[in-house]
């Protein structure tokens, strides 16, 4: 694919634009994800990151920048090829159109809900964001969750939004029955609690993992995952997981 645009977006964050160089885009669901290689030195496994956004042939992926691996691919530029094997994993499900959905992100977290929101816009189904972050710089892409749909926030410090963790927001805490679906995917702790909250209403919930990865496609067992019907690869059988068969193990 060649990079049709970068741009920073905070709080060490990129967000790429990629097009392929010949044909189209293969379909592409939310909670996929794409193993992008990385060419740097010292860095030699693809590197997962989930698929943001789909305009037509064109994807984005936001990447936040905690290694080497990441570092390479925030310094690309415009025109540059990359390697990309896409989409991988099974998505978030469509959930029925009766329903209300709450898509639940904290941190880098909130990049598969942006893509999955738009999924649900187009379907017709009511839904909200309720994103997460330590203080107001941390929030990514807000303006762009914001044309979606409603877009609730908490921070640790009160510096946007309500004061506080996602699960304490009062959209949570004053409304009982108002959710009959809730999609998640951010740090563990966040998904643990959300996934909690859900299971003490009985509303059914999904969590996306990111656990480490190494081939992306079920062939090295690295990424393997305890779950209530036993051992479970993120990258093939994941990264999206009915949070039940996770949540006590
Ligand atoms: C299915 C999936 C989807 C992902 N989607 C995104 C995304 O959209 N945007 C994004 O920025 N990142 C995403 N990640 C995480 C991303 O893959 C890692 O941050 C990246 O591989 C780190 O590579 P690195 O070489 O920069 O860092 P490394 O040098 O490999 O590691 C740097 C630090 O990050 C930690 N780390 C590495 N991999 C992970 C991981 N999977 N989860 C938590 N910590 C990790 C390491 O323990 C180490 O502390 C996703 C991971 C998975 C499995
Ligand atoms: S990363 Fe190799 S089996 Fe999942």
């Amino acid at each position: 694919m060649r990079v049709t645009s970068t741009e920073c977006v905070g709080a060490g964050c990129v967000l790429l634009r990629l097009r392929p160089e010949e044909g189209h885009l293969p379909e592409c669901r939310p909670g996929q994800f794409a193993q992008l290689r990385v060419d740097g030195p010292g860095v030699f496994l693809r590197r997962p990151i989930s698929i943001h956004d789909v305009e037509g042939d064109e994807i984005s992926f936001l990447v936040q920048v905690v290694g080497e691996g990441t570092r390479w691919l925030a310094d690309l530029k415009v025109g540059d090829r990359l390697n990309v094997v896409m989409p991988l994993g099974n998505g978030f499900s469509m959930p029925a159109s009766e329903g209300r959905v709450l898509l639940v992100g904290g941190g880098v977290g909130v990049a598969p809900l942006l893509y999955q929101g738009k999924a649900l816009k187009e379907q017709g189904i009511p839904f909200a964001f309720l994103l997460g972050a330590r203080t107001k710089d941390l929030l990514l892409r807000l303006d762009a969750f914001r044309q979606l749909g409603d877009v609730y926030v908490t921070t640790e410090d009160g510096s946007e939004g309500e004061r506080g963790f996602v699960t304490q927001h009062s959209q949570l805490s004053a409304s009982d029955g108002r959710w009959t679906m809730i999609q998640t995917c951010g740090p563990t702790p966040m998904m643990r609690a959300v996934a909690r909250y859900a299971q003490e209403r009985g509303i059914p919930c999904e969590v996306s993992l990111e656990n480490k990865m190494a081939c992306g496609v079920g062939a090295c067992l690295c990424c393997v995952q305890q779950t209530t019907e036993g051992h479970k690869c993120v990258c093939t059988d994941g990264p999206v997981f009915d949070a039940q068969m996770i949540i006590d193990n």
